[in-house]
């Protein structure tokens, strides 16, 4: 893919990749929230590296032609609590792209690409809680409209918590909470 002269390729991080993909968050996240977002992101998603919900194929990154990589998407693994038990989906943990790189398109890249994906591999429901502005481009919308709520609204209210339905239909029938992190 080319966007104002930059080739760029999306794929899967490389074991080898970790430590430039977690430099790359800590960078992203501090120059827009503080050193204090910046470590945090960076260790969560470290953590998040080691857990079973943690799928190599979907935390992708955005790579130019000489091998630097200048952007990144991860969704993992994450559960709805139903009153039926627990229906797996996916949530969007993070995006992050390098300062000097931003606003040429590449998080749009990255997203429209992990959510086709993520389709093809056959879920159907992305949820985040984030930025409505920033993740409604991107088909995101509340998810208290289907009856998913996160588990701690009484804290965090409902705005920001958000599900991309990959599958129409995905969500029918389906009412109950949910217990990420981020997006
Ligand atoms: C948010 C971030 C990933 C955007 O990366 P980017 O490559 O500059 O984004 P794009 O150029 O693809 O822009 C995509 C769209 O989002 C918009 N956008 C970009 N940053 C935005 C922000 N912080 N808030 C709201 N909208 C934003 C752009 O205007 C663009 O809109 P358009 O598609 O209608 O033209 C980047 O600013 C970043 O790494 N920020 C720090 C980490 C962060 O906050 N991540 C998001 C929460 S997980």
């Amino acid at each position: 893919m080319e966007i104002n002269k930059l080739k760029i390729v999306i794929r899967p991080e490389m074991p080898s990749e970790y430590e430039e993909v977690n430099k790359l968050i800590y960078e992203a996240f501090s120059e827009q929230h503080g050193i204090d977002t910046g470590n945090f992101m960076m260790e969560h998603f470290i953590k998040e590296r080691q857990k079973e919900t943690f799928i190599p194929e979907l935390s992708l990154v955005a790579v130019l032609e000489n091998g630097r990589i200048v952007g990144e998407v991860v969704l993992h693994e994450t559960d709805i609590t139903t009153a039926n038990g627990k229906i797996t989906q996916l949530t969007l943990a993070q995006s992050a792209v390098l300062p000097e790189y931003r606003m040429q398109g590449i998080m749009r890249m990255l997203v429209e690409y992990a959510l086709n994906k993520a389709k093809n591999m056959g879920y159907g429901a992305v949820f985040l809680g984030g930025n409505p502005k920033l993740y409604a481009r991107y088909g995101f919308e509340p998810s208290s409209k289907y009856g998913i709520f996160h588990e701690n609204r009484k804290k965090w209210g409902d705005e920001g918590f958000m599900v991309c339905i990959l599958k129409p239909g995905a969500l029918d029938g389906i009412t109950g909470t949910t217990s990420y992190y981020g997006g």
